[in-house]
């Protein structure tokens, strides 16, 4: 019964990472399940996100940059324009934000990396609609 019990679990969880296509465990954890508070977020663009990005991700993650100056960021996940960060934000939120359900830290791998208190204002950002 247990046994069981146990191959169905490894079942639907080889199921949903095969459904996701998520091969990339080291640096994805789950969505956070932030929540945008009642009566919205302070929080924008122009001054959190922005800053945000240019501080912590931008040295990689640039439109700007081809080749090994991107030092192995993937194409399509630029992160120097809003436009580039609405079109991946679920990747940012579970790599990158804290929430109830998570602290993700598997993004930058280098330093300088985000405090948690800012991973959770990057979740709130995100689950507000990135205002
Ligand atoms: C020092 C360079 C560097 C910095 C800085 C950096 N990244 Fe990355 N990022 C990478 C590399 C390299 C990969 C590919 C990692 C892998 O596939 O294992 C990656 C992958 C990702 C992915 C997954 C892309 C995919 O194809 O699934 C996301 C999302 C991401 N980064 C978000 C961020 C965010 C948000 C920041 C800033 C908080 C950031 N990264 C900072 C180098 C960087």
């Amino acid at each position: 019964m247990v046994l069981r019990v146990l191959v169905a679990v490894v079942a639907v969880v080889a199921v949903v990472a095969l459904a996701t296509g998520c091969t990339r465990d080291s640096i994805y954890g789950p969505p956070t399940q932030s929540a945008c508070p009642d009566g919205g977020t302070t929080l924008t663009y122009d001054n959190f996100a922005k800053p945000f990005m240019t501080a912590y991700c931008v040295a990689c993650h640039d439109s700007n940059k081809v080749g090994k100056d991107r030092q192995g960021a993937p194409s399509f996940h630029d992160f120097d324009t809003l436009f580039g960060i609405k079109a991946v934000h679920e990747h940012i939120d579970e790599t990158t934000a804290a929430g109830p359900a998570a602290i993700n830290d598997g993004m930058p791998e280098a330093t300088p990396k985000p405090t948690v208190a800012e991973r959770y204002q990057l979740g709130e950002w995100l689950a507000c609609g990135l205002p």
